[in-house]
Order: structure tokens, then C-alpha cells, then sequence
């Protein structure tokens, strides 16, 4: 299903994608939260797994929360939606303009297709930051307490390098300068209910920026879009894509 666009397809040059987990749904990541009740946080409860406090409380259920589900990253592999995002960064590179990709996704799926410069505002599930010297490194095995810093040698601060509720999400000044240069906002896969990406696309429209939601379902924010189109990501993305640059 598709609402009216009120950009021009191929006038773009400046373009900020913000995705979210619907994008790596169809790669066998879980999503948040669903209109079946099926997310990961109807079956978990956040407070008790992604907070600062949980993890002071009970690093153990926390960190093991998090081992299983790099475990589960490594086994994924990207879907079309990546790929067709990182066609579209090269694209359009080549034409000099340029495609700001920020992800609130702790995976490493946009990479490992194909994108060379991905903002992660909500951290990587692949590296570890220690919370005693603020060392961050790539971190592909368990976490445990037990185990001490490699940059310091301290031992019980490692922690995986993600925001956690009550955190500031990473690179907000850099967001905030690709939202005003930007020609057109697209959000990927997400609810719209966590802030403050659930406010770009607000931001977006005070700069005057055209803004296309692509998602399985409304998002709680879709009234503040100017277009929508609903479908998997694995095929609305790559139509999209193939409509602003041509076919692969
Ligand atoms: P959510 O799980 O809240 O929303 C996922 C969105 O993807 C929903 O709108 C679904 O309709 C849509 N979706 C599901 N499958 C899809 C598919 N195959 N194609 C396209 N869309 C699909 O995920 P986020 O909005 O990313 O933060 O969640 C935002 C933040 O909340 C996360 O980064 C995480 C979470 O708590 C932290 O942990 C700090």
C-alpha cells in the first residue's frame, strides 16, 4: 500500500535513512514490539535487562541477555533491504551526493552488506566498552563479569556497548547536522515509539525536509510522514531504492 509522494523520485541527493529492527526482521532478528504481542519485550521485561541499574543489579542475567543474542547476530546474514541500502550509499556517492544511514539497531547487518558508513545511535552488539577507563573494542564471544578490561585490566566493568534505557543514545550532533542537510528522511522499520528517533521525523519536517515512512505497519508516529509504503522491507526497500537509482 502506498500513500502520496510528494518528492520527486530522482531528485534526492541528500538523503537520511534511519532504520530500525523491522529491517533486519526478514534476516531473523526478533522486533520490539508487534501488534501480535510478540516482541522481545512482551516476552522480557527492559527494565530488568537493558538499564543502567539492572546491570549494577544482576550483570549476569544482563550480560547473558546479550550473549544470546550475539549469538543469534552471528548466524544472521543481511536481507535485499541492506543490500539495496548500500547500493543506494554508493549511488549516491557517485553522483556527489550522499547517503546518511543511522540504524538503532545493535546489529552489524547494514556492514556486512555492503555499507561503508553506518551511525549506530544505539550502539553495536559486537563491541564491549569497559565502564571503568570508557574503552571500547570489538567483543564477538560471551561477556562475564569474571573477565577484565583489555585497554585497563579492571574486572567487572566490561559491558556490551549498547544504550540502554535512561542512556543517551551515541552521535546525536552528527544526526542533528545530517537532518538539516538532508533532501529527503526516510524511516525504515520502526515503531516510532522510542525517543528521540521517534522525533527526527518531526525535526526533519521543521527543516522543511520531504519524509517517507517504509514499514510492515503504521508506526506509531506514521501521521507525521508526508508518504508511506507498507510491505516487508526485503521488498519495499529495494523497489524504492530501484525507483531513486535505477535497477541493479
Ligand atoms: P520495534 O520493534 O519497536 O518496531 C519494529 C517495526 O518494524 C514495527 O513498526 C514493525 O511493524 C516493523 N516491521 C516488522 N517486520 C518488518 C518487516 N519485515 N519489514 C518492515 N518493517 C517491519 O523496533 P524499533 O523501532 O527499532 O532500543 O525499536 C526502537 C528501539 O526500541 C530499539 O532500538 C531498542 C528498543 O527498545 C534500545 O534497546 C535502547
Amino acid at each position: 500500500m502506498r500513500r502520496s509522494a510528494r518528492y520527486g523520485v530522482g531528485m534526492s541527493r541528500n538523503i537520511f535513512v534511519l532504520t530500525g529492527a523491522g529491517v533486519s526482521a526478514e534476516s531473523g532478528l526478533g522486533t520490539f514490539r508487534d501488534t501480535k504481542g510478540e516482541g522481545i519485550w512482551a516476552k522480557f521485561d527492559p527494565m530488568k535487562l537493558a538499564t543502567p541499574e539492572a546491570f549494577a543489579r544482576d550483570p549476569e542475567t544482563v550480560l547473558a541477555f546479550y550473549d544470546a543474542r550475539r549469538r543469534n547476530l552471528k548466524s544472521a546474514t543481511p536481507n535485499a533491504a541492506h543490500f539495496a541500502l548500500a547500493r543506494l550509499e554508493t549511488a549516491l556517492a557517485a553522483g556527489g551526493g550522499a547517503l546518511t544511514l543511522v540504524t538503532q539497531n545493535i546489529d552489524d547487518l547494514h556492514e556486512r552488506a555492503g555499507s561503508r558508513t553506518v551511525i549506530h545511535m544505539h550502539g553495536e552488539l559486537m563491541k564491549a566498552r569497559c565502564e571503568t577507563c570508557d574503552g571500547v573494542g570489538v567483543w564477538r564471544d560471551d561477556l562475564k563479569p569474571s573477565q577484565a578490561c583489555p585497554h585497563c585490566g579492571f574486572v567487572g566493568g566490561l559491558r556490551p556497548h549498547v544504550v540502554w534505557f535512561g542512556e543517551m543514545p551515541f552521535h546525536m550532533d552528527e544526526i542533528d547536522r545530517a537532518l538539516r542537510r538532508a533532501d529527503l528522511f526516510v524511516a525504515i522499520g520502526t515503531s516510532g515509539a522510542v525517543y528521540p528517533a521517534a522525533g527526527f521525523v518531526a525535526e526533519a519536517r521543521a527543516f522543511g525536509v520531504p519524509t517517507c515512512e517504509i514499514n510492515l505497519e503504521a508506526a506509531d508516529n506514521a501521521y507525521c510522514f508526508d508518504d508511506a509504503r507498507y510491505g516487508p522491507a526485503s521488498e519495499v526497500v529495494p523497489a524504492w531504492v530501484e525507483e531513486l537509482i535505477g535497477p541493479a
